[in-house]
């Protein structure tokens, strides 16, 4: 898959099983019909459907540890627990950034391409991340199926997406890093980086005033490496400078989409953004049903940059657009390419949806 920071050989057997569940929804936005025509009803009721069946899938098979490791266990109410495993992790934003940044091994600089920003992004190494996640496997592997699915490395659609977000809302380093942020539209939205990892791009609306939500798999990722990130980049805004307080949530998409729920955060946020995480056709199921279930209808976006094809686990933009196009929720675009030879080809995909729902909101 190819991390930015090298990292272990890409072994990867993760859940072998494929569901069909998502693409046998034919309509249905939280929050309204995404069809014009008395499908509304039936819709919700094949969404809500379509989930069970995703969960029920997913309690039969499950090979999940939960956000926090544990043994390995299959089927029966243990496997359940990885699904209410989800929660929100306390603001370590809050705390004062020194130490935060005691807990991240190294700092440096990374430049989005296309301009003239520089984020701050602190570092964990694989043998420390093996330490916080109990798992020696991690030394020699990017992923630990269903335990650790990448979060401590930096990919390079993350850095694919921040460059987009700059260039589209005309980002400078004096918007971000210095003074008030200016009027790039970003400061009066709400933000949900789904597989945040470093979580850069949403650093970068964070500074740029969203108020930013970070979602991980592993709540140790959060804890050692977003937050750090995040508190770094806030440190060195200029004193007085106020930015939304950063929220962190830990846990599987489907169980995070629920718990968001609870906290009254469905169909709440303007932008999704999502980097490196459609790489297997079935995660990629779950990420989708969170995406719907999150995202604020009518003119919620979510921008998901991937690879157009991960080799040896089957994922990728086309078939993440395909699937999209066949649940029919939401309509999908590609916005950007990216070939420079550091990886295979890759996309940002916009996901909105469709023109024809705006009136039921108005
Ligand atoms: C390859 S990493 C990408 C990290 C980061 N977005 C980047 O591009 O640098 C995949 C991310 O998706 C998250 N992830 C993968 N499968 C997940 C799942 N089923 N539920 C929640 N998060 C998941 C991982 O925790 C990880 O942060």
């Amino acid at each position: 898959m190819g991390g930015e920071e090298g990292g272990g050989a890409f072994a990867f057997n993760f859940f072998a099983a494929q569901t069909g569940a998502v693409a046998a929804v034919a309509v249905a936005a939280r929050g309204g019909s995404a069809s014009s025509e008395g499908a509304d009803a039936d819709a919700l009721e094949a969404a809500a459907e379509a989930r069970a069946a995703l969960v029920a899938e997913a309690e039969a098979e499950c090979i999940l540890h939960g956000p926090h490791g544990g043994a390995a266990q299959r089927g029966g109410q243990a496997d359940w627990a990885c699904f209410e495993g989800a929660e929100e992790v306390e603001a370590p934003a809050q705390r004062r950034a020194s130490e935060d940044l005691a807990a991240a091994e190294t700092l440096s600089e990374i430049q989005i391409p296309g301009t003239d920003i520089r984020l701050h992004k602190c570092a964990v190494t694989s043998d420390a991340a093996a330490a916080l996640l109990g798992e020696t496997q991690l030394q020699e592997s990017d992923l630990v199926p269903g335990k650790y699915e990448g979060g401590f490395k930096l990919w390079e659609g993350a850095v694919d997406l921040a460059a987009y977000i700059a260039r589209e809302h005309k980002l400078l380093a004096a918007d971000v890093i210095t003074g008030t942020p200016a009027e790039s539209g970003l400061d009066r939205l709400r933000v949900l980086e789904l597989g945040c990892g470093h979580g850069l791009p949403g650093v970068l609306c964070l500074l740029a005033g969203s108020e930013v939500h970070f979602q991980d798999y592993n709540r140790e990722v959060l804890t050692s490496l977003t937050a750090p990130n995040v508190a770094a980049n806030l440190a060195r805004l200029p004193r007085g400078a106020v930015r939304p307080r950063a929220r962190y949530f830990a846990g599987d998409w489907l169980a995070v989409g629920s718990l968001l729920s609870t906290k009254g955060l469905d169909a709440s946020y303007d932008l999704v953004l999502t980097a490196e995480t459609i790489y297997s056709p079935h995660g990629a199921s779950r990420l989708l049903e969170c995406i719907k279930q999150v995202l604020r209808p009518p003119h919620g976006v979510a921008l998901v940059a991937a690879k157009s094809h991960y080799f040896g686990v089957g994922g990728g933009t086309a078939g993440f657009a395909a699937a999209v196009a066949a649940d029919g929720t939401l309509e999908v675009e590609r916005v950007w390419v990216v070939e420079d030879g550091a990886s295979n080809k890759r996309e940002i995909l916009k996901l909105a949806f469709p023109a024809s729902i705006v009136p039921y909101f108005m």
